[in-house]
């Protein structure tokens, strides 16, 4: 279970979630809480990213300093509760492209079909974090990465706020290469598909619909 799976236990982010969780906190709060979960997320999820040396001349002297090299990361949003971490991450690496992909359940087959799909051309040159708040039964999630994949994303990992160990399994299961760092992995799925304990519906409570 543990493969690939990086829960980012820190204090300011399991109290943040904390808030997140209570189902009297606001949407204003919520999201504003998720924006800064995201960010410390992608601290974890950036550590390794490649630098270079250049010369900068501070106000005393020349030095050579560290910065980012190579090019940038793809941001790709799973609609629509990605994009409740997509700005605050937009804040922290402007630089970052942006891709969507939105999928829905069809019904019938319970399968997830995709209904929208943009990403950057050279998406296969760049780091992907795919962001979605929840992990629950995986299958969207392991959709969305497969058409990331087909569209070429090489190193893509996952960022999500809650995950349930069935929708790790899945993941894990069907993108090994995948790496995923959560805030927390719960207990289980309920008969609904929830995350429990959980914090209800990310989207809903992020965007104030039922
Ligand atoms: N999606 C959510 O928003 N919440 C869950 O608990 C599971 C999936």
């Amino acid at each position: 279970m543990s493969k690939n799976l990086t829960v980012v236990d820190h204090p300011l982010v399991q109290h943040k979630l904390s808030f997140m969780r209570d189902k009297t906190t606001p949407s204003a709060h919520f999201r504003q809480l998720l924006g800064e979960i995201a960010q410390l997320l992608a601290y974890e999820a950036t550590r390794d990213l490649p630098l270079e040396m250049r010369e900068v001349e501070t106000p005393l002297q020349p030095m050579q300093s560290p910065y980012l090299s190579g090019k940038k990361l793809a941001l790709v949003s799973i609609l629509r509760a990605g994009n409740g971490m997509l700005d605050s991450l937009l804040h922290l690496i402007p630089s970052a492209r942006v891709g969507f992909v939105g999928l829905y359940r069809d019904e019938e087959t319970l399968k997830p079909v995709q209904y929208y799909f943009k990403v950057p051309e050279d998406i296969s040159e760049r780091d992907v974090l795919a962001i979605d708040p929840m992990l629950a039964t995986g299958n969207s999630s392991v959709a969305a990465i497969d058409l990331l994949k087909a569209a070429g994303a090489r190193r893509i990992t996952f960022l999500c706020l809650l995950a349930a160990p069935e929708g790790v399994a899945r993941m894990q299961e069907a993108h090994p290469d995948v790496r995923i760092i959560t805030a927390s992995l719960d207990e289980c799925l309920n008969e609904q598909g929830y995350i429990v304990p959980g914090l209800g519906d990310a989207g809903d409570r992020m965007f104030g619909t039922k």
